[in-house]
């Protein structure tokens, strides 16, 4: 069975896990004193809950069965155990009702913590972590494994300590009301103990086996909701089907099997609480007849048996939320700790002005082992120039643009700027010297104006401004909204050129000092390229420019060519230069020219 991107790392985690638990501990620390409050609110929880019983009995023993006493004082003394047992149940109600606060405050608050931290920390990972971590695990990481995590902060930690409390006074409870039943009574205990840790453990599996499933189906509903129209144009309506129901129905299954499981662990437990029942009152019924026992004590022993077999029902449930919370944490922690693996200087050298001269010194480079991308490539792109550079597909020109801007690094050779290596410049100020409109244009859901100002801060007359100077006004005014348009998913679609030419917007508000185009207008036509062109010429002029493509009309007017070819930079020139016979150039022209592009 396919996994669709989504597996359980690792065996299942130890509840025992020392080291785990100081991690998560540490998140704890901040809210210590809330915590501490609601470990003291156990307390009042657990009195209260004892203390209903006790009630019950001094109510029978003292006033119902009592005959020593007049009628009067017997229905006012327990009126006023009535009020007691109120009082107590209000208590309890607080107690409980102040807990669950402000456990789901502590939890909600950790969890919000934890959620920024780790995606804080996805921001700053580099792309190789990114290709090799598919989306939906990751979204996983972000709301799964937080969600366990939440209910094991909430749920588990502090009502596990409510009921250890509880059993122990239960215990101490029944000895000291009458010690021979108690110790029959506490025979029971190994046994319920054996069967929980027994089921348990059978549980642990079921429940991941559940989880697995469930994510499965999450990840390939994502997967056929995200290509639907590939799906529908290529016909796999019915294999994707079969492949949900097959997901569906495993999971139907598992869940099944977890409630086959306890379906038996309920009743058993509930079986066993009763035979306990049916103990004491087959021999603390006869210690009452003989008055051993009173029957108020009788009455107290029977109710703090049931308040005894609860937690111990529960326990199973709990101990596989840990279980998968533990997982969890350590799928978290383990993200948390990825380092990137593009380190940003120490001490990143100071630049007023870049003249930007770039240099490519022998860089080699690979995504994958063993399949070389960039072989020995070495380049000087001079300040101010405009270089072309071209090549066939999946020859290496996009990925000598990541690495110019460092979303991967060379296994080989260096890159500089203006003679200082790139590693030694401020990451983010790179990346803002360098502007590059890519093939892909990635468009946020928001207004077309938030889209094309990002985070720059450019005020709307300035982008009015490149707009106009670009030609982008036509299509701007075709929108219903203008600039206040709501575009990408969910919003109004824009074609790919209309992206392209939002691209350039974006670029030319940041106005940086090197500009890369990775066929950038493939899709704009030539009326509007020309235009986009001349807009482009007129802002960077004297500035360095790299431009990929495939149109001829585009590579002519660059003051170099480069040709790249199986991660190898072939041939360079001008124009006219590398058109001679046999040329690589010579045959990409030649192609060209047959597709229709004719040379001007
Ligand atoms: N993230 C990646 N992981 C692994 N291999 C990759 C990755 N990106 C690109 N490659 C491989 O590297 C090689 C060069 O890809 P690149 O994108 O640089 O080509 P390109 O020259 O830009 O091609 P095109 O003209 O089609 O855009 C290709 O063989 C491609 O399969
Ligand atoms: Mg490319």
């Amino acid at each position: 069975m396919m996994n669709f991107g989504y597996q359980e790392e690792g065996p299942p985690r130890s509840v025992g896990d020392i080291h785990l638990w100081r991690r998560i501990s540490t998140f704890c620390m901040p809210y210590r004193t809330l915590l501490a409050f609601a470990l003291f609110l156990s307390l009042l929880v657990t009195g209260a809950t004892l203390s209903l019983p006790y009630l019950m009995q001094n109510g029978i023993d003292n006033y119902i069965t009592n005959q020593l006493l007049s009628t009067e004082l017997r229905l006012s003394g327990l009126g006023r155990t009535a009020i007691w047992y109120g009082s107590f149940i209000a208590l309890l109600f607080l107690a409980s009702f102040s807990q669950i606060l402000t456990l789901e405050w502590i939890g909600q608050s950790i969890m919000h913590t934890i959620r920024q931290r780790l995606f804080l920390h996805l921001l700053e990972l580099d792309m190789e972590f990114f290709n090799t971590h598919p989306t939906g695990k990751l979204v996983t990481r972000l709301t799964n494994d937080i969600q366990n995590m939440h209910e094991m902060f909430t749920s588990v930690i502090v009502t596990l300590f409510n009921d250890f409390l509880r059993l122990i006074g239960i215990l101490i409870l029944l000895f000291w009301i009458n010690p021979e039943l108690a110790t029959t009574m506490t025979l029971f205990v190994p046994i319920a103990l054996i069967i929980t840790v027994f089921f348990a453990r059978l549980a642990r599996e079921r429940f991941r086996a559940i989880r697995t499933q469930l994510a499965k189906l999450n990840s390939f509903l994502a997967e056929a909701i995200a290509g639907i129209s590939i799906l529908q144009l290529f016909g796999r309506e019915e294999s994707s089907k079969k492949t949900f129901n097959e997901l569906s129905e495993g999971y139907l299954h598992r869940t099944l099997q977890q409630i086959k499981l306890f379906g038996t662990f309920m009743p058993l437990t509930e079986f066993m609480s009763s035979v306990a029942i049916a103990l004491i009152i087959w021999h603390g019924g006869g210690e009452v007849i003989q008055k051993r026992l009173t029957l108020g004590e009788f009455v107290a022993f029977l109710s703090y048996m049931r308040l005894f077999f609860q937690p111990l029902r529960e326990l199973s449930q709990k101990y596989s939320i840990v279980q998968s919370a533990m997982a969890s944490a350590e799928r978290i922690f383990q993200l948390l700790d990825t380092e990137n693996r593009i380190s940003q200087p120490a001490n990143p050298v100071k630049v007023q002005k870049f003249k930007g001269e770039l240099q490519f010194t022998n860089v080699s480079f690979n995504y994958e082992k063993n399949t070389p991308v960039l072989d020995n490539i070495s380049l000087n792109l001079p300040a101010g120039q405009t270089i072309a550079l071209v090549g066939t597909t999946g020859s290496g020109k996009t990925t000598l643009v990541n690495l110019l801007l460092r979303f991967y690094d060379p296994q080989k050779g260096n890159i500089t700027l203006d003679d200082i290596n790139i590693a030694d410049l401020d990451l983010k100020e790179l990346r803002t010297i360098i502007g590059v409109i890519h093939q892909d244009v990635f468009i946020l859901q928001d207004t077309l104006f938030a889209n094309i100002v990002l985070d720059t801060g450019c005020s709307r007359q300035t982008v009015e401004k490149i707009l106009q100077r670009t030609g982008m006004t036509r299509f701007i005014n075709r929108l219903p909204g203008g600039l206040d348009t709501l575009i990408g998913e969910g919003g109004q679609e824009l074609s790919t050129g209309e992206k392209q030419l939002l691209a350039f917007a974006r670029v030319l508000c940041r106005a940086p000092e090197i500009l890369i185009l990775d066929e950038a207008t493939a899709a704009i036509d030539t009326e509007s390229e020309n235009i986009l062109e001349e807009a482009i010429a007129d802002s960077f002029k004297g500035r360095t420019s790299l431009i990929i493509a495939h149109r001829l009309s585009t590579i002519r007017r660059a003051d170099q060519i480069i040709v790249m070819s199986h991660g190898k930079i072939v041939e360079q020139g001008s124009h006219d230069q590398l058109l001679r016979e046999d040329s690589h150039y010579a045959k990409l022209v030649a192609i060209d020219l047959k597709d229709g592009h004719p040379l001007e």
